[in-house]
């Protein structure tokens, strides 16, 4: 059966505008905060305290959590890949802190210049700095279905990496299908396994909708008992050290899907309809959303 509630974290203003060439204004990042947060999300991942260098769209981190109206209740999670970018979330008053991980050797390299055994070294501080100041912390663990670099990943290397972000005492762990190769039955395979060793009830699934699973991969995880889901509105987005990723599953689509599906998200659709036309016509990209584009058209 399958769950009676999920939780949708909208990570598009990360994860949706990292990827972005043309500088997107402040003013547009923290309008899009405020309206999601109102839309009813429980979780907005924010912004990105990353070295500007690597991902310049996210500079203005601090700015964007400065700028925003926050909501009473509204979990406002911010990345934090070492020390430096975890002094960056607790001046901001971030409420949730992402480390972020592979579990793909090649990955780690490429996206946060160290190995996995360095990065949890890395997180180490990172994580009991945030628990001594009350921060939740999540973690993220990258190629968890596939990596562009290495290919196909194994089962045991993404239970590593679980258990070792458990170790660190991560509050949530998503499982990330950065380059959208996933298919339900690996979707499941991976999920069964990793449930065995975390709790099912705070894992969360990322997909990313590169070759068009995304949906069907959140309804294999659903059957799995996974209640915690990512997406981005518009379906924006895409992985700088991912090439041809396309963004997450839009959030559009999985609010239709759960409203289908009768599972409660909290979230009105209609309101994340309008947000997904607002921010494509801010940034001047088509709305990916099928649910989206459609209801747009009605
Ligand atoms: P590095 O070059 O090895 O680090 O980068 P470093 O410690 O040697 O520092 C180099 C420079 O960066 C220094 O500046 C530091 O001060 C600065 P310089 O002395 O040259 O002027 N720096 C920072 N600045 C601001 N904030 C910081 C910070 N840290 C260092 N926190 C590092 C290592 C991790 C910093 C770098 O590789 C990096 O920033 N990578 C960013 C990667 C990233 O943001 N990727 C996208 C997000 S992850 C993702 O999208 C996947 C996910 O969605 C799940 C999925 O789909 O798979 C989560
Ligand atoms: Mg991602």
């Amino acid at each position: 059966s399958l769950p009676r509630a999920v939780k949708i974290v909208e990570v598009g203003p990360r994860d949706g505008l990292q990827n972005e060439k043309q500088f997107v204004s402040t003013d547009v990042k923290i309008a899009l905060v405020d309206r999601l947060a109102a839309a009813g999300f429980q979780n907005v991942e924010a912004a990105s305290f990353v070295s500007p260098k690597w991902v310049p769209q996210m500079a203005d981190g601090a700015e964007v959590m400065a700028g925003i109206a926050r909501r009473p209740g509204t979990i406002y999670s911010v990345l934090t890949p070492n020390m430096k970018g975890f002094e960056a979330a607790l001046a901001a008053r971030a409420d949730e802190i992402v480390i972020f991980g592979a579990a793909s050797e090649a990955f780690s390299q490429k996206n946060i210049n160290c190995s996995i055994a360095e990065s949890i070294a890395r997180f180490e501080p990172v994580a009991r700095a945030a628990k001594e100041n009350g921060i939740r912390v999540r973690g993220s663990i990258s190629c968890s279905l596939g990596c562009p670099y290495q290919g196909d990943v194994p089962v045991t290397s993404v239970l590593d990496v679980v258990q070792r972000m458990a170790a660190l005492g991560c509050d949530e762990i998503d499982i990330a299908d950065t380059i959208g190769v996933g298919t339900p039955k690996r979707t499941r395979e991976v999920l069964a396994s990793v449930t065995k060793v975390f709790p099912r009830e705070r894992l969360s699934g990322h997909f990313h909708d590169t070759y068009g699973q995304a949906l069907a991969n959140i309804y294999a995880a659903l059957l799995e008992g996974i209640e915690i889901f990512h997406a981005s509105v518009a379906g924006l987005g895409g992985c700088p050290y991912a090439k041809g990723a396309t963004g997450n599953v839009a959030t559009e689509d999985v609010l239709y899907l759960m409203n289908g599906l009768g599972v409660e998200t909290g979230v009105d659709l209609d309101q994340v309809v309008a947000i997904g036309d607002f921010i494509s016509n801010a940034i001047g990209r088509t709305n990916v959303s099928r649910a989206g584009r459609a209801l747009l058209a009605k």
